[in-house]
Parts: structure tokens; sequence; C-alpha cells
């Protein structure tokens, strides 16, 4: 596959976009912060089924780290990167500099209200206004057919579904299941903080979740015991509950009780040593 094209502005991004437009061929878009693992790639690829050219931007977004995060610590690998993304038939690559994304004056922010509350957003306080407002600047700058993200995020493509709904930005999101290790941990760039005791023992996290899933799978309607399941998996394991919760899969109000034919989904957030790991599952009442 040939090396991606990189654009370091918003006017390059723009030449080309309307280059694209007038071929009328259909634009992916597969929003990054880098350090690519299969799960970013997955994303890339299912975006040259749905549209002719896939782009991506890999761009670790300061408006969305809180002052005690890892924003100087996030690990980076351009070079890596864009072979990735050549490997996954991306045509071109926006890193641009946070100079370029958040110049001088800045002061426009995007906050969509309801879903960015609890989970994530209780925890990391401003964390999504900073990617609803970097999302919807893609977004607008890109104007993709679709645009993909993952589910590992689960909180996170809710806003930006939402986002992309209420700003009328017209792209199809998708989104796209967890890639996992082939033992069960969710893939993430935040996975090459974990010494390997760490590594081993961050499998507690699926673990509980599956259990979860599989309780429910088998009638367990009780979301108390549910949730225990999983809080038993996190204190085996040694892991600092950040939050466990199962809540209405669209709507990510809390629930008590499972109900058939209502989507759930149940997400964790918990410190291992110092890295914060996110997962969630769907549960569905058998
Ligand atoms: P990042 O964590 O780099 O993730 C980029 C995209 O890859 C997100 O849509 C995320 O949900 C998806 N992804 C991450 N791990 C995955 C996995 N194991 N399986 C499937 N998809 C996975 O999420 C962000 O960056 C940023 O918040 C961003 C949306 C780019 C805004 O800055």
């Amino acid at each position: 596959m040939a090396a991606p094209v990189v654009w370091k502005t918003p006017g390059e991004v723009r030449a080309w976009v309307k280059s694209v437009q007038l071929l009328g061929q259909r634009i992916a878009l597969v929003p990054t912060m880098g350090f690519l693992h299969e799960g970013h790639l997955s994303l890339m690829r299912e975006g040259g089924k749905r549209a002719e050219v896939v782009a991506a931007s890999i761009f670790v977004n300061p408006t969305q780290f809180g002052p005690q995060e890892d924003l100087s610590t996030y690990p980076r690998d351009a070079a890596g990167d864009l072979r990735r993304c050549g490997s996954a038939g991306v045509f071109g690559v926006y890193m641009p500099e946070p100079s370029t994304v958040y110049p001088g004056g800045y002061q426009t922010y995007v906050n969509v209200e309801e879903v960015s509350q609890g989970l994530d957003g209780d925890k990391r306080p401003g964390h999504f206004r900073g990617v609803a407002t970097v999302v919807a600047k893609l977004l607008a700058l890109f104007r993709p057919d679709v645009a993909l993200f993952g589910e590992k995020d689960y909180q996170q493509l809710q806003v930006i579904t939402r986002l992309n709904a209420d700003l009328e930005l017209g792209a199809e999101i998708i989104g796209m299941p967890t890639i996992r290790e082939t033992d069960g941990l969710a893939m993430s760039s935040r996975n090459s903080y974990l010494s390997p005791d760490e590594r081993r023992r961050a499998l507690g996290l699926s673990r509980g979740l599956f259990a979860a899933q599989k309780a429910a799978a088998a009638g367990e309607a009780d979301v108390a015991k549910l949730l225990a399941l999983i809080r038993t998996e996190l204190v085996g394991v040694q892991a600092r509950e950040d939050y466990v919760e199962l809540v209405d899969a669209r709507k990510l109000t809390p629930l008590t009780v499972l109900e058939k034919g209502t989507p759930a989904r149940a997400l964790v957030a918990a410190f291992m040593g110092k890295t914060r790991l996110i997962d969630n599952v769907a549960i569905q009442l058998g």
C-alpha cells in the first residue's frame, strides 16, 4: 500500500475534500489520537468498505485531558502510525499541531448536555467538552459521508452521535465493535503503560464484564447482583474501581432491573496501578 498523504493545515484538507467531491466520491473519516492498534485499523478498513476514500486524523487533543491526566506522556509513534494507516488503505492523515487546532484567541467549545453526564463525564470533568469540540471541528472540516468510532469508548460514541445530529453535520456515524487481545483485554493505546504484572491483572475488567453478560443471558435480572459479579473480579486483581454501572444502552441512565427487550450496557472504569482503563459490554436479559 502507498504511504498516506499527510495534511498539516485545515487549508490542505479543504483543498483535498473539494477535489474528492468534484469526482463524486464518498469520504470515510476515522479520528484518532494515534499509537494505532488493531482497534483503530478495524475502523479504517471498515471505512474502506463504506466509501471510496478513507481519511484519518492523528491528534492528541489537549482539551479532552484533565490537568492531572496523561497528556504529556500519551504514547506517540508517528512513523509507525503512518505505515499502519497505509496498510489499512488510508489515503491521507491529518496531523495538525495543537496551535493549528487551537490558535491564540480560540474560544469556541461544544457541549453535548445529557449523554455527557454520568460515567466518564462525571469522573473526567470537561473531557467530553474537549472530545465534542475536536470531533465537531473534524466533521465540519472533512464533511465525511461516514465517520467511524469504536464502542470501546461507548459514552463517547453516544456523545458524537448526538453532536452530529444536533449540529446537522450530515455524517453517518458508525459504531464498531471492540477489538480485544486474544485473552479478552480490550485493545487500547494506554495498555502500553502497563507493567507485565498489571497487564495480567488488567484481565479482571473484561472477565467481570463477561461474567455479568453471561449471568444476564442466563436470566439474572437483578442489577445489583450483576454489578457485584464485576466488582468481585476487580477486587480479585486489585484494580481500583472508578465506576461500575449498568445503564440504558441509549440514554446511559442507570438501571436497577433488567427488562427483556431493553438494550443495556455494563461499563467499567478502573485504575490498574496508575493506568486508568475502561471497558464495556452489551447486556441482554435472556
Ligand atoms: P483514540 O483513543 O485514539 O481512539 C480512536 C477511535 O478508535 C475511537 O473511536 C475509539 O473508540 C476507537 N477504538 C479504540 N480502541 C478500540 C478497540 N479496542 N476496538 C475498537 N475501536 C477502538 O477516542 C479517541 O481517540 C479520541 O477521543 C477522539 C475521538 C479521536 C477525539 O480526540
